[in-house]
């Protein structure tokens, strides 16, 4: 998606051969028009799938996940991250560890939101170790609801996660990749 990387070089600051900090488009500030535009391309990439559902997680995936819910006339169900192991039998909960952050976080989704009826489209802002991704598309297999694939803003394809799910067979869209940050420099494939 040209837009997404013209502005990622507008807006990019990066801060490690690993991380890029984009807070004036997804992390902190959000530019509408911009999240309205990859809402429209998710939606492009999955329209035929017949989704139910558009699934994310708090924080940074939620205006982005909106806006592919908003195109494809679906419902959007962001997870919601908790200090504490919730064991209630009404959530479906799973822990994920954070290789940036360096500590295990708690994951849920109510069950009353996600059914075997439903066909889910993952949406995410960053791809890296798929951690989280893998987190959720288990809460989903829990669920009975059939995971069409993922939506993720940016991969960056240094790190393993969008070829490790892919490879397990799972679908895996992203508008862009990076394939390096090595020296400041940022690199798309
Ligand atoms: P993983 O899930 O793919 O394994 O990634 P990781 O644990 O490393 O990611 C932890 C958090 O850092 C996630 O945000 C993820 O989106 C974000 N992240 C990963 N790489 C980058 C990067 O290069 N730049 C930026 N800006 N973020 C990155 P989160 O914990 O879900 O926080 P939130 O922003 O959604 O609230
Ligand atoms: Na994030
Ligand atoms: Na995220």
């Amino acid at each position: 998606m040209e837009l997404l990387k013209e502005k990622i070089r507008e807006v990019g600051v990066v801060v490690s051969d690993e991380v890029i900090k984009l807070d004036a488009i997804l992390n902190h500030a959000v530019d509408p028009v911009l999240t309205t535009e990859m809402g429209r391309e998710f939606a492009r990439r999955y329209r035929e799938q017949r989704v139910t559902k558009v699934l994310t997680i708090e924080s940074s995936g939620i205006p982005i996940a909106f806006a592919a819910a908003q195109e494809l006339g679906v419902p959007m169900v962001f997870a919601r991250r908790k200090k504490t192991l919730n064991t209630d039998t009404e959530t479906y909960c799973e822990r994920v560890p954070s290789f940036t952050k360096g500590f295990v976080t708690d994951i849920m989704v109510g069950k009353e939101f996600l059914s075997e009826n439903d066909r889910v489209v993952l949406i995410d802002d960053f791809i890296a170790n798929g951690d989280a991704a893998r987190g959720l598309i288990r809460i989903i297999r829990r669920s009975g609801a059939e995971l069409l694939g993922l939506g993720i803003a940016v991969e960056k394809s240094f790190q393993a996660g969008g070829r490790t799910i892919r490879e397990s067979g799972v679908r895996v869209e992203s508008l862009v990749r990076i394939s390096s940050l090595a020296g400041g420099r940022i690199e798309f494939e």
